[in-house]
């Protein structure tokens, strides 16, 4: 569904991206994980069409070439950003309304499917309230309400979990195996929270590159093995284990060369 392969991106002469391969299948939970400026949200930009990528990169999106047949593939996608993208002085319904109107959402649906989504982010009771006088973390919610609210097939979420409370943040994880599993919808998210992680199908571990990817599963297996534990290693351990021996390497190929 998501193919990206050779993808670098360079800001001048700093490369924040670096020859990274993606393929994310129909109905899969891809996690994109890895320490802050290791290049999630600008390989999403770019996957978005709102970063150009450096030359030699192949990206198709649905069978699409991107950033060729983009506009082809927009309407499919729920998108929620990292940083807020909403409208500060309309209340969480209006953003809600404003956005169901851009993606063309049928008048006769349309608050039923506002009543939905804010009944599943659990903010049904403060959807007069203006954007502005929400907390951080309503902030998010109504960000992860818009990305949903037109049923999209592709759902591509930056850390939609960040500043929400652990209870809502499993809820927020059943729903998204739930529409995974029974309507095929792709999901494409990067978190911090690396325990969060084992609930991707597949984890990509990343550091400029993917460094390492598979199920969380075989990640934490492979660890063990290697590691000669006796028991199953956390995601944190797994996380450290392989960007550590990758800094490792490439501190020694530097020596060498
Ligand atoms: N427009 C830009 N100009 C210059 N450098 C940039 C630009 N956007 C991102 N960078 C740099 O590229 C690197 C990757 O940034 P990016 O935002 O993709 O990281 P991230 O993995 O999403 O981090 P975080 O977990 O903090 O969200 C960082 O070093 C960042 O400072
Ligand atoms: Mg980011």
């Amino acid at each position: 569904m998501i193919n990206i392969s050779n993808l670098s991106k360079s800001f001048g002469n700093f490369k924040a991206v670096e020859n990274l391969n993606i393929n994310i299948q129909k109905g899969e939970i891809f996690g994109l994980i890895g320490p802050n400026g290791s290049g999630k949200t600008t390989t999403i930009l770019t996957l978005l069409d709102i970063l150009d990528p450096d030359p030699g990169a192949k990206i198709t999106i649905d069978g699409k070439e991107i950033p060729k047949k983009i506009n082809e593939v927009y309407p499919k996608i729920g998108f929620m950003p990292q940083e807020l993208s909403l409208y500060l002085d309309l209340t969480v319904e209006q953003n809600l309304k404003f956005f169901g109107d851009l993606y063309k959402i049928p008048k006769a649906v349309i608050y039923s499917r506002i009543k939905e989504v804010l009944e599943l982010i659990d903010l049904k009771e403060y959807r007069k309230r203006l954007i502005s006088k929400c907390s951080g973390g309503m902030q998010r919610r109504c960000s992860l309400a818009v990305a949903l609210l037109h049923k999209p097939e592709i759902l591509i979420l930056d850390e939609p979990t960040v500043g929400v409370d652990p209870e809502l943040r499993i809820e927020f994880w059943n729903y998204f195996k739930k529409i995974s599993k029974e309507d095929g919808v792709t999901i494409l998210i990067t978190t911090h929270y690396l325990a969060e992680s084992i609930n991707c199908d597949r984890i990509g571990l990343m550091n400029k590159e993917i460094v390492i990817s598979g199920t969380p599963l075989d990640l934490m297996e492979n660890v063990k093995k290697l590691k000669n534990l006796e028991k199953l290693p956390d995601m944190e351990e797994v996380f450290i284990y392989y960007t550590h021996s990758e800094m490792e390497k490439k501190m020694l190929g530097g020596l060498k060369a």
